[in-house]
């Protein structure tokens, strides 16, 4: 099963939501889980070393054939269950696509992938500038995925971004913040999709990631987020 996590804005909480679900689901399950990165933070949201080899980039952006099992050489394991595909240096060159998504559908595990941001066509001044290969690897993942969901906080700015984006998640998860005027309900009337979590916006989430402690001490109310993930 592929889930893809991904935003329109950065610092909306992609990469901790998609951490969170990984971390989760590899504890939950008897299943084996590998997170993808495509943005680049997961090392330092889940608190582990900067991996220094290759990674999912280096293999994008390989010429000639690839081995069959080169992917899956990058990975780094990070508990008995679940796996690190690094990005790896330099930009994402989107040739290799289709071929990166239909491999990671393939995958038995849970593959939950953190994708970063993606372009929204009506403000393309504030979009994602000189990074057409990532977005092409990122749009075709979130379009692929069984669960593509968007990531968001209750803004005006993010929504209006997100009703112009190429794709269409089938599920949002939110960042909830006490003092918006817009909730989840709000996101589900915009957007038409179905809100599939909602995680507060607290102190104990930014201390957790910012102490390195998400893989070791997941906060119960990320996990709880993330419970319809995977
Ligand atoms: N639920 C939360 N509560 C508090 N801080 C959060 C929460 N989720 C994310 N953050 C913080 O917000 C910042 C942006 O999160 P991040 O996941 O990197 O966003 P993105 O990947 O969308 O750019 C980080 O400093 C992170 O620690
Ligand atoms: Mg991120």
């Amino acid at each position: 099963m592929l889930v893809c996590c991904w935003s329109v804005k950065g610092g909306s909480g992609t990469s901790v939501v998609a951490a969170g679900a990984a971390v989760a689901t590899s504890r939950r399950q008897a299943f084996d889980v590998l997170l993808v990165d495509l943005a680049g933070d997961q090392p330092a949201v889940l608190g582990v070393a900067e991996p220094d080899g290759p990674g999912v980039a280096d293999w994008l952006a390989t010429a000639g054939p690839l081995a069959p099992d080169a992917l899956r050489r990058l990975e780094v394991p990070l508990t008995e269950r679940l796996s690190l595909l690094p990005r790896g240096a330099g930009p994402l060159d989107g040739h290799r696509a289709d071929l990166l998504t239909s491999l990671l559908l393939d995958d038995r595990r849970t593959v939950v992938v953190d994708a970063g941001v993606l372009p929204s066509p009506a403000w393309p001044q504030q979009s994602t500038g000189g990074a057409e290969g990532r977005v092409a690897v990122a749009e075709g993942m979130a379009t692929s995925a069984a669960m593509s969901l968007l990531v968001t906080r209750a803004c005006y700015l993010s929504l209006r971004r997100a009703t112009s984006c190429a794709v269409r998640p089938s599920g949002v998860v939110v960042l909830s913040e006490g003092w918006r005027a817009l909730g989840p309900d709000d996101v589900t009337d915009v957007l038409g999709v179905p809100v599939v979590g909602e995680l507060p916006v607290v102190g104990e989430v930014a201390r957790c990631v910012d102490a390195g402690l998400m893989l070791s001490r997941l906060p119960r109310i990320l996990e709880r987020a993330v419970c319809g993930v995977g």
